[in-house]
């Protein structure tokens, strides 16, 4: 332990004492390293006359015990001291902006700030923001050779980046590699500060959106070899590691799973996806892909980006709704329009094809798919309308509570007689609720049954 980091030590605390413990820990050493390399680079004597000017005979606080969630990543990818300062760099900006002020100081000799602080402008912040070369400058100095040794820690491969745990974002093309932006991915703050997983909100930035639902596999009616394939989904989310690393099929295998479910409106797609994730304890998300052409035009490709790399460290589920928007037959016409669409689809192509967790396409029309997108699924699910025994299981699995339903309600009769789809089956049952209420009768009837399903028949232009 060298001198000035004391450590403090966690009993059983609320996990956000526990995590502000141990970040205060690493942020008092982080200061001690900082503070070293100063006095190293500007060669100033250190005050009681020890020459430590080694940053790295400041040891990092130990973590061996630890309970926060900062010590669990950390001991989980092994990390070294180079590796925890680059994260204390990044998490610094939101936990204690005011620790890197020393490095706004300005050289006398030029009357600006120091080049080798490296540091970016925020809009809005006016501390310190730290790039690249804000770690390599405290890491090595001016030490070329260790200043070489550091730069892998960079790199797109490198786990930091590549388990989305922190950003470089360059932002000027031909800029040094170094100059890019240091931050922390808003997920990895979250678990090191509140310890929660963060999902993501839908905004312009991330058009996706989590979707769940309290119905459950027993609620599902399909037919069976639509149950087939989606158990088939199933069993590729939960053995897809045995698959591909135990029997060493990676070698030959892409990695991942691409289905499309095809089939009218109201059939069940979103919901099959949706239980998909509650079955196998992942999260799926929705992405409409006619939002992504109309709104994010000529954005797509930064939008959907920033879904993928969220989502590969989670192997999320992968909804993307209304993929003919995108996917659709290429056409002759060239508006600017398709010409953006097809540059579009070409990237979310080669993602999708990379993603190695599922990915589900849903479509209403399969004949809209280009045939050369469709080759490349591992599987293409027909989502029918219900037969008549199929409706009259989805009848009875609105009404929970028989009691509900008047003795003149015959489901039956309901299921025989109109070939509804599930989702016209939940919006007549919701009209019948609205008039029961509305009467004060508390049950439902035939007749308001009826006029429910009217209504969705005249929707689609039909009388039955
Ligand atoms: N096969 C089904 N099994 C059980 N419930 C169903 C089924 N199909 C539809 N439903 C009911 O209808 C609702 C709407 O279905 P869902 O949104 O999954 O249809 P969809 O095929 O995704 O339609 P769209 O093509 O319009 O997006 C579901 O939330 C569920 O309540
Ligand atoms: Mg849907």
């Amino acid at each position: 332990m060298s001198p000035g980091v004391k450590l403090k030590v966690s009993t059983l605390l609320p996990v956000e004492n526990v995590n502000a413990i141990t970040l205060d820990n690493e942020i008092a050493w982080f200061k001690k390293v900082l503070q070293t390399r100063f006095d190293q680079y500007f060669e100033r004597e250190q005050k009681n006359g020890e020459s430590v000017n080694d940053i790295y005979a400041v040891k990092p606080p130990e973590l061996e015990f630890d309970q926060s969630e900062y010590s669990g990543i950390v001991r989980q990818f092994n990390m070294g001291f180079d590796e925890r300062l680059v994260l204390v760099l990044a998490l610094l900006p939101h936990l204690q902006p005011q620790a890197l002020d020393t490095l706004l100081i300005h050289n006398q000799n030029l009357a600006r700030g120091f080049s080798e602080f490296g540091g970016w402008n925020g809009k809005h912040h006016s501390g310190f923001l730290p790039t690249c070369e804000t770690a390599v400058f405290i890491l090595a100095g001016n030490d070329l050779s260790r200043r070489i040794r550091i730069m892998p820690l960079f790199q797109s491969d490198h786990y930091l980046s590549a388990q989305g745990i922190i950003k470089i974002t360059h932002t000027s093309p031909g800029e040094p590699f170094l100059s890019a932006s240091l931050t922390l991915s808003a997920d990895y703050l979250a678990r090191f500060t509140t310890g929660q997983n963060q999902k993501p909100d839908f905004d312009v930035s991330f058009p996706a959106k989590h979707i769940t639902t309290e119905l459950t596999w027993s609620d599902l009616v399909l037919s069976p070899d639509v149950m087939d394939e989606v158990e088939n989904i199933i069993a590729w989310l939960q053995h897809s590691t045995k698959i591909m690393q135990h029997w060493k099929l990676g070698r030959n295998i892409k990695p991942g799973y691409r289905t499309l479910f095809y089939g009218p409106p109201g059939t069940g797609k979103t919901l099959t996806a949706t239980i998909i994730g509650t079955m196998t304890d992942t999260d799926v998300y929705r992405i409409d892909l006619s939002l992504v052409v109309s709104k994010y035009i000529g954005e797509t490709e930064k939008n959907l980006g920033n879904i993928f790399d969220q989502a590969v460290n989670k192997n999320w589920i992968l909804f993307f709704d209304e993929a003919d928007a995108l996917f659709g037959k290429r056409t002759q016409t060239s508006s600017a329009h398709d010409r953006y669409a097809n540059q579009e689809v070409s990237y979310l192509l080669q993602r999708i094809e990379d993603y190695p967790g599922v990915v589900i396409l849903a479509t209403n029309l399969k004949a809209n798919i280009d045939e050369a997108f469709a080759r490349r699924f591992q599987s293409s699910v027909h989502f029918a309308l219900p037969d008549q025994e199929q409706r009259l299981r989805l009848w009875r699995g609105m009404f929970s509570d028989e009691r509900l339903l008047s003795s003149d309600v015959d489901l039956s009769q309901l299921a025989e007689k109109y070939t509804l789809s599930g989702g016209a089956i939940t919006n007549a049952v919701r009209y019948a609720a609205i008039q029961a209420i509305r009467m004060q009768r508390y049950v439902f009837v035939q007749s308001d049954l009826v006029k429910g399903i009217m209504r969705e028949l005249s929707k689609e232009g039909r009388t039955q």
